[in-house]
């Protein structure tokens, strides 16, 4: 296990919220970062382009004036998520303005490049960069990112197949750097489960859903509240790539969600395709995406009170005797 500098003595757990697209804003990832866990957002989510500035000159200087009200417990590093795909023509510009803003974190998705990395090393950055089997785990530590984040099964948005216990434990046969393990933690039990398994941090994203900060619509935040496994389904028909969604959104866009076409790959949209095309009913907006772990949410809280039940639930969390 190998937790980098950039945390230690930062984190209440070991967690990073995970970059949520439309869902992760300031107000989020502030709190988030305030309350000791890893704050996370995709730069696709400031739009337009422009407004990134504004948010990271936001973020760095609120937790600026916190860590120096704080010292004794300083906020958690905040991350920002680049969608590193031939569709986003954003990336140069976002990537001048984390350059400008010096953030300490990158997440990488959808591709890994080796120049990417070196440019973030060298403003001092580190880049975890998320991945769904071996393949891709090897391909990102050969161009230089610095961890993983390890997308298991269950997980929400573009999740994987791969079990968590396999997923873990073939990394670490030749990793032994940061991993971070996602896919359906929402309680802080997981949390521990995901360490004891050999992750040094859980990566959490749908449990944030149901909270106040999060941007989504209230009816999308009773739905995660209300869901559990059974109302996951895993498709690709709305992205090109296979995601977990929530079943009654699916019904709610007159679509049957035992009954799905399967997608033309080619035709991959991550919020960045501007063609207009309405074949599909849109992924996010109208189709909501989530996580198989919802069943631990029950109730639309703070990101604060959420994090501060994970603290309670995973320091409580043992083995119980045999
Ligand atoms: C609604 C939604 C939107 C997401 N958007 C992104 C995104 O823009 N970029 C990204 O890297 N991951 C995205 N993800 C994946 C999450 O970052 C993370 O891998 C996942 O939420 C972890 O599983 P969990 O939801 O079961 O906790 C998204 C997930 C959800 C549920």
């Amino acid at each position: 296990m190998s937790m980098p500098a950039l945390f230690k003595g930062r984190l209440s757990i070991p967690v990073i919220g995970s970059p949520l697209f439309i869902i992760s804003v300031p107000d989020l990832v502030i709190a988030q970062c305030k309350a000791g866990v890893v704050g996370a957002f995709p730069a696709l989510n400031a739009r337009p382009p422009e407004l990134l500035d504004e948010w990271l000159a936001r973020i760095t200087e609120e937790l600026a004036a916190y860590d120096r009200a704080h010292p004794e417990r300083p906020s958690a590093p905040f991350a920002v998520n680049q969608i590193v795909h031939r569709s986003n023509n954003r990336l140069e510009h976002d990537l001048a303005l984390c350059e400008k803003y010096k953030v300490p974190m990158i997440i990488t998705s959808l591709g890994a490049r080796e120049d990417l990395n070196q440019a973030v090393h060298r403003w001092g950055g580190i880049v975890f960069h998320d991945v769904i089997n071996q393949t891709f785990a090897h391909k990102a530590i050969d161009k230089g990112a610095d961890g993983l984040i390890l997308v298991a099964a269950g997980a929400g948005g573009h999740a994987g197949t791969v079990s968590p216990f396999a997923f873990v434990a073939e990394t670490r046969a030749w990793f032994d750097g940061p991993i971070a393990l996602s896919g359906a933690i929402a309680n802080g039990r997981a949390i521990r489960a995901a360490r004891v398994l050999g992750a040094d941090f859980a990566y959490i994203g749908s449990a944030f859903i149901a909270t106040e900060e999060a941007n989504a619509v209230e009816a999308y935040k009773a739905m995660i509240t209300n869901s559990g496994a059974d109302d996951i389904v895993y498709s690709n028909l709305f992205t090109g790539v296979h995601g977990n969604y929530l079943k009654p959104s699916i019904v709610a866009a007159g679509l049957d969600p035992n009954d799905l076409p399967t997608s033309d790959p080619s035709k991959m949209s991550f919020g960045t395709d501007t063609s207009g095309e309405r074949a599909r009913p849109k992924a996010w907006k109208e189709i909501w995406g989530s996580g198989q772990g919802i069943g631990a949410i029950d109730k639309v809280v703070p990101a604060a009170e959420l994090i501060a039940r994970f603290k309670k639930e995973y320091d409580e969390a043992i083995d119980p005797p045999l």
